[in-house]
């Protein structure tokens, strides 16, 4: 509930514990006992108190003595549980949570806790979890003048005017992701603005307050740093990696950042890419960069995190050769095995942008000798920025479980990311977030599910979107099946019905350019920026087979079999892989322009029939949330509508061919 005064109040999100006294489980939280102490041994014993006097309306106890204890928190060694995993188990009277490090017991009793919370029968058997990915990383893109770039819900909450901040709310959201697992968060926008004064000593001290918060929670702090440092702080002419001056300078800087900064995670890198400062300026790879930082940061135990997404972003509409999807590949396969073994590449889950549909980056597969991060984005920047309801998990499930092919048993993006393919241990997943400082958090009440749901994925690959989107629900609102139900309902359809009035079948990018918020079919098309759909009145999308940019040659055999024969290549990608006309047939049975129309009529039913769903909760749960969602969704109905018609006229106009069903079009 609110802790500031009121115009900076903010809600406790799945962690705002409903009253329930006559709750059964009431019986393992009379009192504990820990054997252990320090920070997270402290938010151990806060959660459970306020989770206890919230949910049952009591304070719990610590007990000194294990026999006569209820809840039992313990450090032991055991292997199988590695650095953050956990073993619950349970006896008649006693729920005992064993870790080999504190941070793994933390992650146990908000296990418990959300448990009781979704009245889950998980906690009637012994389990063991430990978490699949090693990293689980949340990049915020915030400015230090308190802008986020991509940002949805307010400003930040982590800078104001140039300035760090802290309090309360920094705390609470340090608690709300280690609720869900999150051990890494990168505080400040990968294109770095401002923030190279983070790295001067003027604040580094409140950085170093900053680390020690998230700390207390097993969460490790990033920071992105400008690749031309070297010259935009240290006064140098240069930023080549292998200057002399240059790599003298970066070993000072991170000796004085380590001094005041220990528990520092490391860097996080935009290089090269869309007007950054980078390697090639000098003639050097990104391997020369991104080793040549690793070095300096290697004896503090620091990481650097180094982004793939590098293309040309000035490409002319008349070089039909040059394909964004190619690049980022064409840029980092020759590098593979270079990189020292503290450099990760992030590497973005499509080829493209965030669009609302892409294949999965060759790039995983592709690299079997680097570490490396998938980036997904939960700030849905081109899924409808927060205004409209879409919950991305399925689409994540779809990446994560996508066959690479590189490996006949550990193939899957999941696997690769997880460390198993390749055996690597600098791994794992990373999502651009969409938090801000709002009330709600997330701007959009329903985008909650998607930084929960991240964070759960982030864990455990396997659970489902719809088991994900449940915990969420029950514990966000309440247990009742009817919310639970529809709210679901919701959820589950609603990045389908988005990409139906959206861009047709994969090829994307019909917003408009800069804000990327609403239609324009041309947008980028007559725009500088060079990202084509290459519409005309013969038909559309590119052709990226070996006939065209010859992008599938960059995946294994088996997929590139797969897209680039017309008849196996999924319809919901076909116009991203194959330049075709209206009247090409899909798998569906449908003409592409008939499925254009289709589906954007289909896209707004879909918003009313949410919509509709929606009011039917309005005596279920608090006012506060109801109006909010409602506002949102009347809102995306009327916006659904204008993607409707803008799509539908402008291919209308282009084909010349009409609507079978002889509806409306403008
Ligand atoms: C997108 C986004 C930019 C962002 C970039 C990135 O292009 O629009 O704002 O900087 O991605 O991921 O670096």
């Amino acid at each position: 509930m609110a802790i500031n005064n009121i115009e900076n109040s903010y809600e406790q999100v799945w962690l705002e514990y409903k009253l329930d006294k006559d709750s059964s489980y009431k019986r393992f939280f009379s009192n504990y006992y820990i054997n252990f102490s320090g920070d997270i041994s402290n938010n151990i014993i806060k959660e459970l108190a306020l989770f206890t006097n919230k949910k049952f309306g009591y304070n719990i106890t610590e007990c000194k003595s294990i026999k006569d204890s209820t809840l039992i928190l313990k450090l032991v060694s055991d292997k199988t549980l590695g650095d953050e995993g956990f073993d619950f188990s349970l006896t008649k009277t006693q729920v005992i949570i064993k870790a080999n490090n504190a941070v793994g017991v933390l992650y146990g009793v908000f296990h418990i806790i959300r448990d009781v919370n979704c009245n889950s029968t998980i906690l009637e058997y012994n389990f063991k979890s430990i978490p699949q990915n090693p990293l689980r990383i949340l990049n915020h893109w915030d400015n230090m003048s308190g802008e986020i770039e991509r940002g949805y819900s307010g400003k930040s909450f982590f800078f104001k005017d140039g300035e760090i901040i802290i309090n309360e709310r920094i705390k609470d959201y340090a608690r709300i992701i280690a609720s869900v697992g999150i051990n890494t968060i990168n505080i400040n926008n990968v294109n770095v603005y401002d923030a190279h004064k983070l790295i001067t000593e003027e604040y580094l001290e409140k950085l170093n307050t900053l680390t020690d918060i998230f700390k207390g929670y097993g969460i490790k702090l990033f920071i992105s740093v400008s690749f031309a440092s070297p010259m935009v702080i240290g006064g140098l002419n240069s930023a080549d990696p292998l200057n002399k001056d240059v790599i003298t300078w970066w070993k000072d800087r991170c000796r004085l950042i380590y001094k005041m900064v220990p528990e520092l995670g490391g860097f996080l890198i935009k290089a090269d890419s869309e007007g950054r400062p980078g390697p090639f300026t000098y003639g050097r790879t990104h391997a020369d960069g991104a080793n040549m930082l690793a070095e300096c940061i290697d004896e503090f135990n620091g990481i650097i995190i180094w982004r793939c997404f590098v293309y040309n972003c000035q490409q002319d509409w008349r070089d039909t050769k040059t394909d964004r999807a190619r690049s980022g590949y064409d840029n980092f396969k020759p590098l593979d095995g270079k990189f020292k073994d503290n450099v990760i590449l992030q590497i973005k889950n499509g080829p493209m942008d965030f669009q609302v549909r892409e294949p999965v980056s060759p790039l995983f597969g592709g690299l079997e000798n680097t570490n490396q991060l998938l980036e997904v984005q939960i700030a849905q920047e081109y899924t409808g920025q927060q205004k409209h309801v879409c919950y991305l998990i399925p689409m994540f499930k779809e990446i994560l479980d996508f066959n690479t092919y590189c490996n006949s048993k550990y193939g899957k993006v999941s696997d690769i990311i997880s460390g198993k393919t390749f055996n690597k241990t600098n791994t794992g997943i990373v999502a651009v977030t969409n938090t801000g400082d709002d009330q709600n958090w997330t701007g959009h009440d329903l985008a909650g599910a998607n930084l929960y749901g991240f964070a759960r994925l982030a864990w455990d690959t396997t659970l489902t979107a719809n088991q994900i989107a449940e915990e969420w629900i029950k514990q966000t609102f309440n247990n009742n099946k009817k919310v639970v139900d529809i709210v679901s309902g919701i959820l589950l359809n609603s990045w389908e019905s988005y990409e139906k009035y959206n861009a047709p079948l994969g090829i994307g990018w019909m917003v408009n350019p800069n804000n990327h918020f609403g239609p324009n079919v041309d947008g980028y098309e007559y725009d500088r920026w060079g990202t084509y759909h290459r519409a005309d009145h013969l038909g559309v999308g590119i052709d990226r087979t070996k006939t065209g940019t010859g992008f599938t040659l960059q995946f294994y055999k088996k997929n590139e079999e797969l897209f680039s024969n017309i008849k196996t290549c999924p319809d919901e990608l076909k116009l991203f892989f194959h330049r075709l006309d209206y009247n090409f047939v899909l798998d569906s049975g449908k003409t592409i322009i008939q499925h254009i129309y289709d589906s954007h009529f289909d896209g707004v039913e879909d918003v009313e029939s949410f919509l509709k769903n929606w009011k039917n909760l309005k005596a279920l749960i608090d006012n506060k949330s109801y109006k909010r969602v409602l506002d949102r969704l009347k809102f995306q109905l009327t916006h659904a509508k204008e993607w409707r018609d803008v799509i539908n006229t402008y291919f209308y106009r282009k084909s010349s061919i009409s609507d079978k069903k002889g509806r409306y079009i403008y």
